[in-house]
C-alpha cells in the first residue's frame, strides 16, 4: 500500500487570454472548479494506474470537503485517515494562459493536519510500501511523519513543493526526493550537476518536457521526457511523483521508474485540470509502445 500524507484542495481554475498587470482588471475566458492539492493528485495518479493507496489529510466540514473526500473514494482511494476540521477546505485560485499557469493555494483546513492525526492513524504509516509527502500541510506535521517513516523503516518520496516549507535537515531521513529545477536552486543552489551527485539515487529533478535527472553514483543519468500537445500543465509534477511511486513499488529500477513517471506525466498534461489528464496503466503502456499517436 502507498500512503499519501499531505493536502486536498479545491482548484478554482480561470483560464485567461493574458494574466493581469498590478491594478488591471482582464476579462477571463472560463472558469471551473476541479479537484486537487498535491496530495490528493499524487494519490490520485498512485491509485489510477493500480496501487493500493489511503490518503491521510484534513477537509473542511463544506461542500469542497464532501466533493474532495467523494472524489478519492471514486478513485478507489481509502478516505478513513482523512479528519475534518473546523477550518474552511484548501482552495487554489489557478489562473491558466497559455502553458503557463500561476497558483495561490490558502491552505485552510490543510494546515490544520498535526502530528497528533499521525499518531491516530500510526498503524497505516507503518504498513506501508512508501510514503509520499509534499509541503503544503505543516512543517511540524511533515518532520514528524519523516520520524515516524524512520522509525517503522518506511521509505519517503518527497515531493518539496512549496520549496519554502523544506528543511535541509531532513534530507538524511527521505529516500527518494523530486525537485524540479526551480525548486532544486532554491533549496540547494544552481550547480545541479554536484548537487545532484551528493544525493545519489535519491535525487531526482525533474525539467519538464525535457524529463528528469539523477545521479546513480557513477554517472549523471538523463531520462529524457515525452513531448506531447501540451493543454494545462498543472498536476505534471504530481503525477510524476504518484506515478514513480507506483513504479517503484512494482519493483522497477529507478532508471524505469523515472522513465515510466516521465511518459505518464506527458499524458497528464494534455487535459485540463490536475487531476484530467492524470493516465491509467493501459494508457501508460500504449504510450511506451507508439500505440497512441
Ligand atoms: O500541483 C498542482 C496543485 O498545486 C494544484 O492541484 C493545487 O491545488 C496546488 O496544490
Amino acid at each position: 500500500m502507498i500512503t499519501v500524507i499531505g493536502s486536498l484542495n479545491m482548484d478554482l481554475i480561470l483560464q485567461m487570454g493574458d494574466f493581469p498587470q498590478q491594478g488591471e482588471t482582464v476579462l477571463g475566458e472560463q472558469f471551473q472548479t476541479s479537484p486537487g492539492g498535491k496530495g490528493a493528485n499524487q494519490a490520485i495518479a498512485a491509485a489510477r494506474l493500480g496501487s493500493e493507496v489511503t490518503m491521510i489529510g484534513c477537509i473542511g466540514n463544506d461542500n469542497f470537503g464532501d466533493t474532495l473526500q467523494t472524489v478519492l473514494a471514486q478513485e478507489h482511494i481509502n478516505t478513513k485517515s482523512l479528519f475534518t476540521t473546523s477550518a474552511p477546505t484548501g482552495i487554489a485560485n489557478i489562473l491558466i494562459h497559455q502553458n503557463d499557469n500561476r497558483i495561490i493555494v490558502v491552505p485552510g483546513a490543510n494546515y490544520k493536519l498535526e502530528p497528533s492525526h499521525l499518531d491516530a492513524v500510526k498503524d497505516v504509516i507503518e504498513q506501508s510500501k512508501i510514503v509520499i509527502l509534499q509541503l503544503e500541510i505543516p512543517k511540524e506535521t511533515t518532520a514528524y511523519a519523516l520520524e515516524l517513516c524512520k522509525d517503522a523503516n518506511v521509505p519517503v518520496l518527497l515531493n518539496p513543493a512549496p520549496a519554502a516549507n523544506f528543511d535541509i535537515q531532513w534530507m538524511e531521513d527521505i529516500t527518494y526526493i523530486t525537485p524540479n529545477e526551480i525548486e532544486c536552486a532554491q533549496l540547494f543552489g544552481d550547480n545541479i550537476d554536484s548537487i545532484l551527485e551528493k544525493y545519489p539515487n535519491k535525487m531526482i529533478v525533474t525539467l519538464g518536457s525535457d524529463g528528469a535527472c539523477y545521479f546513480d553514483g557513477e554517472y549523471p543519468i538523463h531520462v529524457p521526457g515525452y513531448m506531447t500537445k501540451v493543454v494545462d500543465t498543472t498536476g505534471a509534477g504530481d503525477t510524476f511523483n504518484g506515478a514513480l511511486a507506483y513504479a517503484l513499488t512494482e519493483g522497477q529500477s529507478l532508471d524505469e521508474a523515472v522513465y515510466f513517471a516521465n511518459i505518464a506525466a506527458s499524458l497528464s498534461v494534455e487535459k485540463l485540470g490536475a487531476q484530467g489528464g492524470m493516465p491509467t496503466l493501459s494508457q501508460v503502456y500504449a504510450r511506451m509502445a507508439g500505440l497512441d499517436e
